[in-house]
This record gives structure tokens, sequence and C-alpha cells, in this order.
């Protein structure tokens, strides 16, 4: 029987796993997350096309399913996310006549959406990814140009944590985003908090989503990104962790090679070092599947196999999970 991971780092921070709803319905993936996670995501019932697909119609039959399983084994749950880009319906930027819609109608069904979603699960949820990856630093802005910031500028990233604030004050509020251990990108981000801070809007954590690979960035890097935010007193979560195979997008593996699965454990268990040194402001470390079997990179950028997480397609612990748990 092997060391559970949430006991390993009982002391350090959560550790916690997306996943999918799918996986509940098997005993052996549903043990392995209760067994080693304390936190879990879900991986996407909780985004807006699946909890309101049409204005004002709400579903709620997976998302109750996967807070659900949270709650009947005392799992944290974080919620993600509320407002982004994509997985996002249409029809929230568009009028009656097809036009962009105005700020007052865009805010109007924002608040709705953050407020109902979020009351369902007060208590339930105890962070929530209020937006997600809105920074683009080819902007001289540092913002990115989506439907949100085309109608309503850098302010709506302000309402979003104000709305989400009143429907559940007692749930943290985590800014999330990818590649952040980019200077130029921690930086655009740092200086966005910063101005919310000076506005006064709750901001509780910055989410390092933290989907890197085998050949980049640096653990230096990394290191850095997770020091910088710690001088605006917010709470870091690594949110999505995963470490892809691959170096670029043409790359294709039929089996992991061995050497990779050496170096990817090296990784792990450097970065894994890195949070507990920082575990004043790591409180909680998710990553993005809990088996290679579960992973969006089998999809994403392109279909190809891919070997990114701690346990294999069998559910069976890899090099990468004894190198974080320290036994070699
Ligand atoms: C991914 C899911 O894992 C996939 O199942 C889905 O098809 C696309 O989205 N950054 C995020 C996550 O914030 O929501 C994304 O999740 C992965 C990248």
């Amino acid at each position: 029987d092997i060391p559970s991971l949430q006991d390993v780092f009982a002391d350090d921070f959560l550790v916690g796993t997306a996943f999918s709803n799918s996986e509940l319905y098997k005993d052996p993936d549903k043990e392995l997350m209760i067994k080693h996670f304390n936190s879990v995501t879900p991986g996407n019932v909780l985004k807006w096309d699946s909890t309101e697909p049409e204005e004002g119609v709400f579903d709620f039959v997976e998302s109750d399913k996967a807070v659900q399983f949270a709650v009947d084994n005392g799992m944290q749950l974080r919620g993600h996310t509320l407002v982004w880009h994509n997985q996002t319906p249409n029809w929230v930027f568009y009028d009656d006549n097809g036009n962009l819609a105005s700020k007052e109608l865009l805010y109007q069904r924002m608040k709705t959406h953050i407020d109902t979603v979020m009351k369902r699960y007060k208590g339930k949820i105890y962070a929530w990814d209020v937006v997600n990856e809105v920074i683009d630093t080819s902007q001289s802005d540092g913002l990115r140009r989506s439907l949100w910031y085309q109608i309503a500028g850098e302010e709506y990233i302000e309402k979003a944590f104000e709305y989400a604030h009143e429907a559940d004050p007692d749930a943290k509020l985590f800014i999330n985003d990818y590649n952040t251990h980019e200077s130029a990108k921690s930086q655009a981000l740092y200086n966005l908090i910063q101005r919310l801070q000076a506005k006064g809007v709750p901001i509780d954590g910055v989410g390092h989503q933290t989907h890197i690979s085998l050949y980049y960035p640096t653990m230096t890097e990394i290191e850095n990104s997770i020091i910088k935010f710690k001088q605006l007193g917010l709470e870091t979560h690594i949110t999505e962790l995963d470490i892809s195979v691959y170096q670029n997008d043409s790359q294709k593996y039929d089996t992991f090679p061995e050497d990779l699965k050496q170096k990817q454990a090296t990784l792990y268990k450097q970065l894994f070092d890195i949070f507990k040194r920082h575990k004043d402001t790591v409180t909680n470390v998710t990553v993005w599947g809990k088996d290679d079997g579960n992973t969006w990179l089998r999809t994403f950028p392109v279909t190809r196999n891919n070997w990114p997480l701690l346990f294999d397609e069998n559910l069976q612990s890899k090099p990468a999970y004894w190198a974080i748990i320290d036994q070699p």
C-alpha cells in the first residue's frame, strides 16, 4: 500500500487533482482520488457553457454530482471558473439584435451567473477562479482583448470580483493564468493585481496554472514567479500542474522514453521542493488530472500520446510519484 499524497504533504499544502465526472463511476479511479487528494477541481462542469448554456437556463446536473463527491469525501473544492473567454456561450456577449452587448447588459448577465452559481455551492466551494487567463503580454496594458474586454475594458475584472465577493463573502477569490513564470506575463499580472488592490477589489490569491514541459521553464523561473506575488500579500495556488513530455507540437512518441520518465521525476521532485520552501504562501497544489489516461494533453494542442501526470493510465504510481514523496 503506497503512501497517500495528502498525508505526505499534510504539513505543507492541500494536494488536489482535476477530475471529470466519468471518473466517479469507476471505483479504482474514485478510490485513488479519495486516497491521495484532499482538494479537487471539476475540469469542466463548473464552466459557463456547462452551468448556464442558455440565458437564465441553469443546468446543475453534472456540477451537483462533482460537488457532492467532494462533500461526501471531506475534500476541499476549487471552483473553476466564472469569467473566461473560452467555454463561455456566445449569447453572453450579444444582444437580441445580434450586436455586441452593452456594458450594462454584460454586467447584468455576469452578476446573475456569478450569483446563481456561487450561492448554490456556498460553503462547499472554498476557492474560486473568478477570472481565468485575462493577461496578454502582446497588449500594451497587458490585458487580453476578449469580448469581455472589448465590451467593458479592464473594469469587467473588478466587477467579477465584486459580484463574487457579494455572492459568497467566505470564498477565497483567485485570479488564474498560465505561463505565469514568464517574466513579462508575471509582471503584467502583478501590475493588474496592484491596480485592483489599489481600488479595493477583493482578491485573495493568484493561481499559477503551471502547464509546463520537460524542457521549459526553468525551476528558477517558477520559484521567482511564486516569490514575486508574496509582496502583494496574496495566497498562491498551483492550480493545473502537468509536465508535458514534449518540446514542440510536432513531436510524437509511441511510448514514454525511459530516460524522460526519470527526467520528469526529477522535475516533479524539484517543483514540490520549491512549493514546500514556499508553503507560507503556497496553500494548494493541484495536478490537472490524476493519471495519464485522463490528461487534456492527449488532445491539446494536438492529438498524441502524453504522460504528464503522477500516475500512469493503469493508475500505477510513476517515478514522478515516488520522487515527490522522496522514495526514489
Ligand atoms: C481544459 C479541460 O481539461 C479540457 O477537458 C477541455 O476540453 C478544455 O479545457 N486552462 C484552463 C482549463 O484553465 O480550464 C483547461 O481545461 C486547461 C487549460
